[in-house]
């Protein structure tokens, strides 16, 4: 019977297949990293064609791994690093451009006019987002300006825009053979083009980047049948159930459907959710309001975000370019050897800072040096820092709603490290809760093909699959952990207005 389900997480730094069964349980994983390209300070391209190829290689790796036929697999789901932007031609198949990266902040010169004319908030009653360069619109504005002929091409028709999901669903359902053009809610919500109140794309939001409609991707749910997979193999007619931004699948992988149920994910950045159900509430303390996840023809739920751009990329940046670990998971061992940060900060705003600052003047700091810091210190205060900021958004959910958080349900890769998971309860001061799948992106575009299709009925069912690996209490006295937080917020200070 056809009970698996394969999600394609299509993420900042890899694409990765994932098998599931019908328990939620992972069969099989098939990864690829992409290249991150740094043509300059400032900018973060993908190269799709590498991403594309990658999304066939990890999808006949995972299928090979788990001896699957095609009368196992009942639906593919997507999720997807999201706004970051891709434009290409209908005609030829190719990108027009590298991949805008959600990181890459070139498009800041011409947010900060907009901002200097209207205020960073002029469009936030319509998009639920402020003006950053952090969303896809005004990348793809970039691309049309700076692409030549792009602009008449996109007059003309023959240029399509996506997001990483679009790109992806595109090419597997055809490409410039009928491919479907289509993204979900949750990521259509990420661009500044989306109309929070009528989900579709705004006229004025179009006018004001001047982006012709015929290029942007029809909206649909995020769990809902929206076409077949057209590859050669057994993936041939399966189809495709499931397409839902990283963030809120990986909320949707949590079973935190209802509004005030939240998660934290760990990954390149960290994003924190808090559903607010068919209501969407504006933030006055610096948190969005995002899309959560639109099932078949329910009414879509909304949800507060709080993004962090800089986590566990710190932990790839002190590999990469400062080579002080080899790989990613030493850091652990190396921020072991230590027993405290030496009285080193670090903040990471490497893009600046997003959530609950919006501050795009703000460049890293490593501050609190003294002759006794060393490279354990360093290490640790490179993980502190992840713990820090997610405070400091937690901070601005209880401003926005009133309620103190209860408990913090994390997920992703750094949240197999204990000792970043204890001190991040201790900086909280509630208990952080680990569940046994930390893999919930993947789960989460899984469930929502897997609902569409009925491998699961229910939200009912898929809350019966979540199960706690470990719950970290806090054990820090309260007078070191104010001590600490005041240092962090000292050194975040530091790091603003470095911008000339
Ligand atoms: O908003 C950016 C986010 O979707 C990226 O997530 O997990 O690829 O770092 P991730």
């Amino acid at each position: 019977m056809a009970d698996h389900v394969i999600a394609i997480d299509q993420g900042t730094t890899s694409t990765r297949a994932i098998v599931f069964d019908a328990a939620g349980a992972i069969v099989a994983t098939a990864q690829r990293e992409h290249e991150q390209i740094f043509p300059r300070a400032g900018r973060v391209e993908h190269d799709p064609v590498e991403i594309w190829t990658n999304t066939q290689w990890v999808l006949a790796d995972a299928q090979k791994q788990a001896r699957l036929t095609a009368a196992d697999i009942a639906a593919v789901g997507v999720t997807n690093q999201r706004e970051t932007a891709i434009v290409w031609d209908r005609r030829t198949g190719r990108p027009i451009h590298n991949a805008l990266v959600w990181q890459d902040t070139r498009t800041q010169p011409r947010i900060d006019e907009l901002i200097a004319e209207h205020g960073v908030d002029a469009y936030a009653d319509i998009t639920g987002l402020p003006l950053a360069a952090y969303f896809s619109a005004s990348k793809l504005a970039w691309i049309l300006d700076h692409v030549d002929g792009a602009r008449e091409s996109a007059e003309a028709g023959d240029l399509m825009f996506g997001t990483p999901d679009t790109w992806v669903v595109w090419n597997l359902t055809g490409g410039r053979d009928g491919g479907i053009h289509v993204t979900d809610v949750t990521n259509a919500s990420r661009t500044q083009l989306l109309d929070l109140k009528t989900l579709d794309w705004s006229d004025e939001m179009l006018q004001r980047w001047r982006v012709p409609r015929s290029m942007l991707p029809e909206i649909r749910s995020s769990s809902a049948v929206v076409g077949e997979v057209q590859l050669p193999g057994v993936l041939r007619g399966v189809p495709i159930a499931g397409m839902i931004g990283d963030q809120q699948a990986a909320t949707f992988g949590q079973a935190a459907f209802e509004a005030g149920e939240s998660k934290n994910t760990y990954g390149t950045g960290n994003f924190l959710l808090v559903g607010t159900g068919t209501e969407i509430v504006r933030s006055d303390a610096g948190l969005i309001t995002t899309v959560a996840y639109r099932v078949g023809d329910e009414p879509a739920r909304f949800a507060l975000e709080g993004s962090i751009a800089v986590t566990g990329s710190l932990v790839q940046w002190l590999r990469d370019n400062l080579g002080i670990i080899q790989r990613s998971q030493d850091i652990e061992a190396l921020a072991a050897t230590v027993d405290d940060n030496g009285g080193a900060y670090f903040v990471p705003a490497f893009s600046g800072l997003f959530a609950p600052y919006w501050r795009p003047d703000a460049r890293g700091a490593l501050v609190g040096l003294t002759r006794y810091v060393n490279k354990g210190h360093i290490a640790r205060a490179a993980l502190e820092s992840t713990a820090f900021q997610t405070r400091d958004v937690i901070e601005a959910v209880v401003a926005d709603t009133g309620r103190p958080l209860e408990e913090l349900r994390v997920d992703g890769g750094m949240t197999r490290n204990d000792a970043l998971m204890q001190f991040q309860a201790d900086i909280l001061g509630i208990p952080v809760v680990r569940p046994r799948v930390v893999e919930t992106t993947a789960l989460g575009a899984a469930y929502a093909a897997g609902l569409a299709v009925g491998v699961w009925p229910d939200f009912d069912a898929l809350r019966a699959h979540w199960q706690v690996d470990r719950t970290f209490e806090p054990r820090m006295p309260q007078d070191e952990v104010d001590r600490r937080y005041r240092m962090w917020q000292k050194a975040v200070s530091k790091s603003l207005d470095w911008v000339d």
